[in-house]
């Protein structure tokens, strides 16, 4: 408050004739904010940017809306109405606004609000992701009032939603085409979809002013820009189309306006380095000034420009371009964007000449190229990081995109459904290489094509494809999820009669609508109208909408699009032929349990077991249809799962100790989950030597909207479950992976590269028991070696981004074998082999292990392999060793007690081998408590099935 009145008061000694001369704004967060509810008499102070229920849990109102059954119990919340209101202070008096202009400014309303200033009605909103510019110059200038009161009424999104469906002309689909979880409709609403529940999340249905929020003054020869888009492309480039790498770019600039550019506008630029040096400066030309929104562009020197790369692939460079708008030589508008040049472009083409000839199968490419050069593109998909967006800080991003990297992904897909990611979140992508595939926010339903419905979304996608195309780690938009896996071809199911209409709809929306407002802003960035897809039929530039998907219009032997591939029934989990043949896996998974810590910050200590009554409902793997409230046997669908999985592969859990036994059950369903995660990440990979040349694998999914059984690999808590560590481990560059196929009985194992040049290196193969012994038994014919006994060596080339057979196994036939006794022993690869990381000259040592056991552990001979562990003050890590046998799964555990520390291991679930020492160092996450390191303990597959 007190730098407004100090802005204000220089304000007044600028004023000249009773008319203020400078744009003055008002940031809506100084403000004081009431947040009430009069029928319910509630009246607490309020926050912006906020969200009802974090408002009403600060003022004690409520609890904390993640413990227990509060997803239940606050449903109140989100089936009553919210007003916030606030007296606004500091806003020019009425004498000087003769010749201003009075804006409020909304980056976000969640999402249906009625909005008045001084009494007067001046706007409702109907989309929680427009940004809203209102003006409300007349009414600023008849209100007297000294505080004018601005006040936004927000309705029930589940009312409304139930409402507009209720309407006699509203649109109606086959049942169950809208994936209903909690509250039904929401395809009708322009509101994050998984607000009203998910398979991974509660249904809170929030709202508030969830964005910034200012009142903005504007001189009327003045102007004030609350949205710009910087786009960056080579020379000739678009969007689609794999560009030239060497023709000099081209910025294009496009800055929006309160109030109206003048006559005679200009844009001059500015691009600076890290080291803010001036790189090149001078006019845009081209200049198009359609009043409240000019452009212009330039062509830049390529060879002035760094490029910048993903994550293991070369360097984050980033330079800062501003471009001014000036006429008269005043500076009228000032845009800065920190940006970055490169390339990234998905390649749909058709399977070339030369691709057939190196053994590809015909159809179409379906990968990702950055710079021009493809590449394996390793991740996981990103939910909502939490049910209420405004408490997600900029740093908790950056902490769990830290995770990321170190678990060496490259790419995330940001699911559609949630909300568009902020700027932050792209800034922390930018700088640390992580590709964002970014998606508008529909999936699993269909959607209304009314007029006003198509209206709403183009603003809606316009402003966010503005807002967000100059930032470097944007990867591709994507129209939504699941639209032509699950809900056409459901459609197509169920009232195959009706096909034509609601394809017809789809395109109206996912072609006609959404393809334009990413074209007609940008020519950098590729666009496809479903996230799981098979491509295109053809694509022309000549065409209007350039696209004619394909469909379901495929050739036999062909291949096409990306993979989804969910399969409950766990007894198939680990058979290879039941895995999608495709170009790129962009979802796949299983859900598990979090851990112990995790569970005790949300339910009760009497609540902490398998089946309670509160994990079971936050389980909301249902079956098809959706949650039965009156039936909540549905919730045990998801826990049977886990519970059947952990007893057909691993060791059961049999502690006396309840508590006890609950944390073994939850670690046992993550085993299960990250074991099941690696069979398929491991085959995909092994793809990219395949016909198919697969290119991608993003699992399902990356973190955790809150605390519950879900796909999951980072808890809500930040805590890294066993999949993530075991991801980390194989989406390593080079690695090594053992693939048996049931059918045929024969182990292929592999040497697996994602480098751009040949790796020369070897693999030592070989069986040994669980009591550490090694044993001979006949490894199987392979490059350089057609037979060998015991551990054998042998070599191998892997080629850029590509696979090598280097040996084969027929277990069947070992199976029958006098003396081989598959409960007894496990087989162990190690890789070593040296490379060149891409974009570099140095050459590496890359190293791998990785194990297959021909019986699932749960019917091994497990022996007690005696884990010690001790903390080496010095390095900073752990020492782990097994004394008297072969562990499996080691897992380095922080004590329940020290549940206030978050630490990340750099190695965890390995393998260790009879004697062998490991020395893991790791990395605080969050948090502390003194002494920790003390009481770290070490365990394996062999605890997990003892009684204590
Ligand atoms: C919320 O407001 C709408 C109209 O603005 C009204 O029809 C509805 O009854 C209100 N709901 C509640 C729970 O007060
Ligand atoms: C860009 O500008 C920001 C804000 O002034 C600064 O922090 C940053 O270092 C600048 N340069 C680059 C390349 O990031
Ligand atoms: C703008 O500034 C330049 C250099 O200072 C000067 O030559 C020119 O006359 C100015 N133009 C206007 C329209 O004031
Ligand atoms: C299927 O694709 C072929 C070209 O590959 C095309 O000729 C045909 O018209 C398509 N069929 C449909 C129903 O779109
Ligand atoms: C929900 O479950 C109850 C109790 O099992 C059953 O009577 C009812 O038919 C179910 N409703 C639906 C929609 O499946």
């Amino acid at each position: 408050m007190r730098t407004l009145l100090a802005v204000h008061v220089a304000l007044a000694a600028l004023a000249q004739l009773g008319g203020a001369t400078t744009t003055h704004s008002l940031d809506l967060s100084d403000q004081v904010w009431r947040l009430q509810n009069l029928p319910l008499n509630i009246s607490v102070p309020g926050s912006v940017p906020s969200q009802v229920h974090l408002d009403l849990y600060k003022a004690q109102v409520i609890g904390d809306p993640y413990f227990g059954l509060n997803d239940f119990n606050l449903r109140w919340i989100a089936l009553s109405n919210w007003t916030y209101v606030s007296a606004i202070e500091g806003l020019e008096p009425p004498s000087k606004t003769a010749n201003l202009k009075t804006y409020l400014l909304f980056n976000g309303l969640d999402t249906f609000a009625d909005v008045s200033f001084c009494g007067t009605h001046v706007a409702t909103t109907n989309n929680q992701f427009r940004q809203w510019r209102l003006d409300i110059s007349d009414v600023a200038r008849a209100c007297h009032a000294e505080k004018p009161e601005l006040e936004v009424t927000f309705a029930s999104a589940p009312d409304m939603a139930a409402n507009l469906a209720s309407q006699p002309d509203a649109e109606t689909w086959p049942w169950g085409i809208e994936g209903w979880f909690e509250f039904p409709h929401r395809a009708f609403i322009r509101k994050e979809q998984s607000d009203f529940g998910w398979d991974w999340g509660p249904a809170f249905a929030p709202a508030g002013i969830w964005q910034k929020a200012w009142i903005v003054q504007v001189p009327e020869d003045n102007v004030y820009v609350p949205n710009s888009v910087l786009d960056i492309y080579r020379h000739g480039q678009l969007n689609n189309i794999p560009p030239s790498q060497d023709t000099d770019w081209v910025l294009n600039c496009s800055i929006d306006a309160l109030n109206s550019f003048p006559h005679g506008a200009q844009m001059k630029y500015a691009i600076k380095d890290a080291a803010g040096h001036v790189v090149t400066k001078g006019h845009l030309t081209n200049i198009s000034n359609a009043g409240d929104v000019i452009s212009g562009s330039t062509t830049l020197d390529a060879t002035r420009y760094k490029l910048w790369w993903p994550a293991g692939m070369g360097a984050q460079t980033l330079y800062n371009v501003t471009v001014d708008v000036i006429r008269d030589n005043k500076t009228l508008a000032s845009v800065t964007k920190r940006t970055g040049f490169r390339t990234i472009v998905l390649n749909l083409g058709e399977i070339s000449e030369r691709q057939l000839a190196q053994g590809i199968a015909p159809g179409n490419n379906w990968h990702f190229e950055i710079n021009g050069h493809e590449f394996y593109a390793k991740g996981s998909n990103f939910i909502p990081p939490d049910a209420f967006w405004p408490r997600v800080t900029a740093e908790r991003i950056r902490s769990l995109f830290r995770s990321v990297v170190a678990g060496n992904q490259n790419m995330l897909r940001v699911w559609a459904s949630g909300a568009y990611s902020p700027d932050f979140m792209y800034d922390a992508a930018d700088e640390m290489g992580i590709l964002l595939w970014s998606e508008f926010e529909f999936g699993d339903a269909l959607y209304p094509v009314t007029a006003d419905f198509l209206e709403n979304v183009r603003q809606e996608a316009v402003y966010q494809v503005r807002r967000t195309n100059h930032h470097p780690s944007l990867a591709l938009w994507a129209g939504g999820n699941e639209l032509e896996s699950l809900e056409l071809p459901g459609v197509n199911r169920s009232a195959p009669d009706q096909y034509d209409r609601y394809l017809h709809e789809y395109e109206t929306l996912f072609l006609e609508t959404l393809l334009p407002a990413v074209y007609g802003n940008s020519r950098s960035i590729t666009y496809i109208p479903s996230s799981t897809e098979n491509g295109y039929l053809s694509f022309n530039w000549s065409r209007p909408i350039p696209i004619i998907q394909r469909y379901n219009n495929k050739t036999e032997g062909s291949l096409y699009g990306d993979t989804d591939h969910y399969n409950y029934n766990y007894s198939e989990a680990f058979d290879l032929d039941t895995y999608p043949v495709g170009r790129f896996a962009n979802e796949f998974g299983f859900h598990s349990m979090p851990s112990l810590e995790t569970w005790r910050e949300a339910i009760p200590e009497d609540e902490l077991y398998f089946n309670s009554s509160t994990i079971m409902l936050r389980n909301h793997h249902y079956p098809a249809g959706g949650l039965n409230i009156t039936n909540y046997d549905n919730s045990s669908k998801g826990m049977a799962e886990m519970t059947m999985a952990v007893q057909k592969y691993y060791p059961t859990p049999n502690k006396s100790d309840p508590i006890g036994n609950f944390s073994s059950w939850c670690h046992a369903t993550q085993i299960f989950q990250a074991d099941f995660y690696k069979s398929q990440i491991q085959f995909y990979r092994a793809g990219s030597g395949g016909r198919e040349r697969q290119l991608g694998s993003l699992y399902w999914q990356l973190e955790d909207i809150w605390q519950a059984p879900t796909w999951a690999g980072i808890e809500y808590s930040g805590r890294w479950k066993v999949l993530h560590n075991i991801a980390k481990d194989i989406y390593q560059p080079v690695i090594v992976a053992p693939l048996f196929n049931q059918s045929s009985g024969i182990l292929n194992v592999y040497a697996i590269s994602d480098l751009w040049k040949e790796v020369n290196g070897s693999a030592t193969v070989g069986w040994i028991g669980w009591d550490g012994r090694r044993l001979n038994h006949t490894v199987g014919g392979g490059q350089g070696s057609a037979s060998a006994f015991g551990e054998t060596t042998l070599q191998f080339t892997v080629g850029a981004i590509n696979t090598t057979l280097i040996t084969s196994i027929n277990i069947t036939k070992l199976a029958e074998t006098e003396g081989f006794n598959a409960k007894d022993c496990l087989f162990v690869a190690n890789l070593t082999a040296t490379g060149t990381p891409i974009n570099s000259d140095a050459t590496k040592t890359y190293q791998h292990t990785n194990i297959f056991t021909p019986t699932p552990l749960s019917e091994a001979s497990l022996i007690d392999p005696g884990l010690t562990v001790r903390h080496k003050k010095v390095q900073g890590s752990f020492e782990v060793i097994a004394k008297n046998g072969a562990a499996a799964w080691t897992w380095l555990r922080v004590s329940a007690q020290d549940s206030s520390v978050i630490v990340a291991f750099e190695e965890n679930a390995f393998l260790l081998k009879k004697g062998q020492t490991k020395t893991v160092p790791y990395t605080i996450l969050s948090g502390s408590s003194p002494g920790w390191e003390g009481r770290v303990t070490a365990d394996s597959i062999y605890g997990l099935g003892r009684p204590d």
